[in-house]
Parts: structure tokens; C-alpha cells; sequence
């Protein structure tokens, strides 16, 4: 069921608060976010990937809310992090560390230090050089590192140019084209300093079809057969994120067909599996929710200016992405077209284009859905605007989880040059 619905009075609510209370209380713009359905979809992703032995780690980059971390632990889910500042958020939100994955292209060597230093689970490398400085750390520490290599699998995910990362020619992962993968899988295996922990793999995200995960699933499964034949251990193999979700209908996502796959290629074959769904477990379990400004009527266009802007929610500025946008009280009949759009000073910054709208007057209140994930972690203080606050909605009760940041603590934190002084040296 979709954790937004509307209620008899048709108002759109989240477990049995509407929207509108929860704005009167906490203001505009504002996330929402549903702990029922973030719930729903996490135990439904462990159950459809159940038949296998497996650990989710949900990728914090699509949402990093302690609150909403800490929900998620208490699921069972670990976390794939991919820096030291998601780390100390896995740790405040009391994520055990052996439950978390680090993956990224370019990790530092403070990173690995301290990553080495809290007994991280598992470090995805994906370079020659970040084996060679993993293991000259883990040397200097005197510890041995879990390290998994992240292979390119050279699969055309079928998703938007900038979340692809499946082909050759991105920046991720190492080849398996040649010998590189499994000369450096040796690599890992003669060092003594590293514990091989296996192969990873995430092609990009936003896939909805399962013909790409198959694709760059099946070369993994040939590489980890062909790595074990030649006496290599391959305890475990990283299955990546990826999965789509529904933007036009904000409706939950159905994981059975993606954990059959799964079982069809994976079960009995003596590997630990790990998975790493990040939007799939809250994108259409929140929301951004933005009241109207002034609606303005343009020669050819009208333009509904909101309170919520690119800074809130960046993925229709970067990725042409497209968010359902419904208004939170009874919808009224449409008339006519109109752009959403917020009070950022770029034409790139608007909500959604063209889209059916009722009269609208300032003050009303319009929810941008489908916004949990890459929603608030993507959020910046550009035109120097405090980004919107979170609020989760758990047993029918709103939680705040981050309030906006004022304005006066932004510039607390700056400091301006004593020029004066500068000018006599
Ligand atoms: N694992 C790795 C190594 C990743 O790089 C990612 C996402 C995930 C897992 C989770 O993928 P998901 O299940 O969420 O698709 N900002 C973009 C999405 C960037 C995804 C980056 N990597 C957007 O708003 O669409």
C-alpha cells in the first residue's frame, strides 16, 4: 500500500496524519517521511532475498537521516557508506561497523585509516593504487583488511547518462575485460595484509528492467567461478543497488521478480551475498512538501512560485528527473498547465513542467512525491537558503529528525579577513 494516501475528507495523509498538520506544525518546505512504509519496503527487499544468505546495507547516499538510519538498523540492514562523514553518521546512528560496506572510487588514506581503525566490514577497492594504499596502511596499523574488488562488468544499465555506471567507460570499477580483475584479485589473495572478502558489482540506478542486473550479474558469477577454480577465495559477492522505482504513481516496489533472479543465479552456489538498495527503500517513502508563494501569470505560461526550490530538491534541475506533484487538500479540477517552480534566480529551477494544476493562491500547499531518496541528501544552501527540514511519521506521531538550519549559524560559521591588517604586511 502507498504510505501517502488520501483519507475520506480526501486530504493527503501518512499514517493517519495529514499533511497539513504536520506543515502547520513544522512549516514549509519540509520532507516527510513515512517510518511504516520505509519499514514495509526494507522487510519486503530481506524477505525477497531471503532464499539466499545475504545482508542488506542500505546505501545511505539516498538518505542519511540519522533517524532514518537508525530505523533501519534496528531492521537488521547495515550500511554501504562512501565517506568518513556517512561513517560517523552510520556510528551516531549505532550501526555495528562490521555491518558496513565502503564503497566509492576515491577514498583518501584518512579514510581507510579510519575506516581500517573501527573494524569495518568490508572495503570495496576499485583501483590498483587503492589496493596498494589499503595495504600499506593496514601494514602500518597492524591489521588485516576485508577488501572486496569492485568489477566493471561492461553492462549498459538502460538508465539516465549520469547514474550509469555499469559501462567501461565510466569512471568505476575494475575491468574484467582482460586479466585485470582477477591479476588483481591475486593480488588481494598474496597480500598479507588484506583478507580477500570477494567481488562487487552496481551498474547505476533507476533500472527497471532486470535484463541489465542479469547481465552484470552472470559476468560476476563467471569471474567468481573462474577466480575459485583457480584457488582464489570468494566468500562473498556485493550485488550493488540499483533498483528502480515507480516516480509517476509513488506507489511501493514489488522486489519478488528481482529475488527470484536473484535465487535463479545464486542459490547453492556457496557465496554470501550483499545488497545495497538505496532508493528502491525510500524514494516513494517520502516527500517534499512546498506551499505556494504567488502564482504568476507569464504570456504564455503560468508559473506556480513555491517556497521549495533546485536547493531542496536538485534531481529535476540535474537530471531532467520527473516527480509526481499533488496538491495535499482535496485536488480541485484542473485549469490548465503550469510550470512549478521555486525562488532560486536560474531557469533551471523548477519542480515540474507543464503539468495540470488547479487555481492555486498563495499559501496552498502542494507535495512533491516520490522525494525520500537523493531528496535532502542532495540538498545545498545555494542563494544562501536554509535547505528544508526533515520529519519522519512513526506510529502516527511526527518526528522532526533535522530542522532547517538558520540562516545565523551559516554565517556563525564564517569569518571575514581582518583587511586592514592584511593591507600593512
Ligand atoms: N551502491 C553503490 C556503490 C552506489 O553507487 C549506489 C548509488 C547505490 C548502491 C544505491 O543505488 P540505488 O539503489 O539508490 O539506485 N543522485 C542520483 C542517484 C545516484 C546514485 C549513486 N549511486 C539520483 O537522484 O537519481
Amino acid at each position: 500500500m502507498c504510505a501517502f494516501y488520501r483519507d475520506d475528507s480526501q486530504q493527503l495523509c501518512v499514517d493517519g496524519l495529514s499533511l497539513a498538520e504536520i506543515t502547520a506544525t513544522h512549516g514549509s518546505p519540509l520532507y516527510v517521511y513515512s517510518g511504516a512504509g520505509i519499514t514495509e519496503a526494507f522487510t519486503q527487499f530481506q524477505a525477497a532475498v531471503a532464499p539466499v544468505s545475504g545482508k542488506v546495507h542500505f546505501a545511505m547516499k539516498a538518505n542519511s537521516a540519522l533517524g532514518v538510519l537508525a530505523l533501519i538498523g534496528r531492521l537488521g540492514g547495515g550500511m554501504d557508506i562512501v565517506s568518513l562523514g556517512e561513517l560517523a553518521r552510520a556510528q551516531a546512528a549505532r550501526i555495528d561497523p562490521a555491518s558496513v560496506v565502503f564503497s566509492g572510487v576515491g577514498k583518501s588514506d584518512d579514510d581507510i585509516r579510519q575506516a581500517l581503525a573501527c573494524g569495518i566490514g568490508q572495503i570495496n577497492a576499485e583501483s590498483i593504487p587503492e589496493v596498494a594504499a589499503i595495504s600499506a596502511i593496514a601494514a602500518d596499523m597492524g591489521v588485516v583488511a576485508p577488501v572486496a574488488l569492485r568489477v566493471n562488468v561492461d553492462v549498459n544499465p538502460g538508465t539516465h547518462a549520469k547514474i550509469s555506471t555499469g559501462q567501461r567507460d565510466t569512471k568505476f570499477g575494475i575491468s574484467t575485460d582482460q586479466r585485470e580483475a582477477s591479476d588483481l584479485y591475486r593480488v588481494l589473495c598474496d597480500d598479507p595484509h588484506i583478507r580477500p572478502a570477494g567481488l562487487a558489482v552496481h551498474i547505476g540506478s533507476q533500472i527497471r528492467n532486470l535484463a541489465p542486473f542479469e547481465a552484470a550479474y552472470s559476468a560476476l558469477l563467471t569471474l567468481a567461478n573462474e577466480l575459485r577454480n583457480a584457488e582464489m577465495p570468494v566468500p562473498n559477492l556485493d550485488l550493488g543497488g540499483g533498483i528502480g522505482v515507480d516516480y509517476d504513481m509513488a506507489g511501493p516496489t514489488d522486489f519478488t521478480a528481482y529475488g527470484k533472479l536473484v535465487e535463479r543465479l545464486f542459490k547453492d552456489q556457496g557465496f554470501t551475498l550483499g545488497f545495497e538498495p538505496g532508493r528502491a527503500i525510500i524514494a516513494n517513502n517520502g516527500v517534499l512538501v512546498t506551499k505556494v508563494i504567488y502564482v504568476k501569470q507569464g504570456d504564455n505560461k503560468r508559473f506556480v512560485i513555491v517556497d521549495a526550490a533546485m536547493n531542496d530538491l536538485l534531481r529535476p534541475t540535474l537530471y531532467e528527473a520527473h516527480h509526481a506533484i499533488w496538491p495535499i487538500t482535496a485536488p480541485q479540477p484542473s485549469i490548465g498547465k503550469a510550470d512549478i517552480v521555486g525562488p532560486v534566480c536560474e531557469t533551471g529551477d523548477y519542480l515540474g513542467l507543464d503539468r495540470d494544476m488547479p487555481n492555486l493562491a498563495n499559501g496552498d500547499a502542494l507535495a512533491v512525491m516520490s522525494a525520500g531518496a537523493y531528496g535532502a541528501v542532495m540538498a545545498s544552501s545555494y542563494n544562501s537558503r536554509s535547505p528544508a527540514a526533515e520529519v519522519m511519521v512513526l506510529d502516527g506521531k511526527a518526528h522532526l529528525l533535522r530542522g532547517a538550519r538558520p540562516i545565523a549559524k551559516m554565517i556563525n560559521d564564517e569569518s571575514i579577513p581582518d583587511f586592514t591588517a592584511a593591507a600593512k604586511n
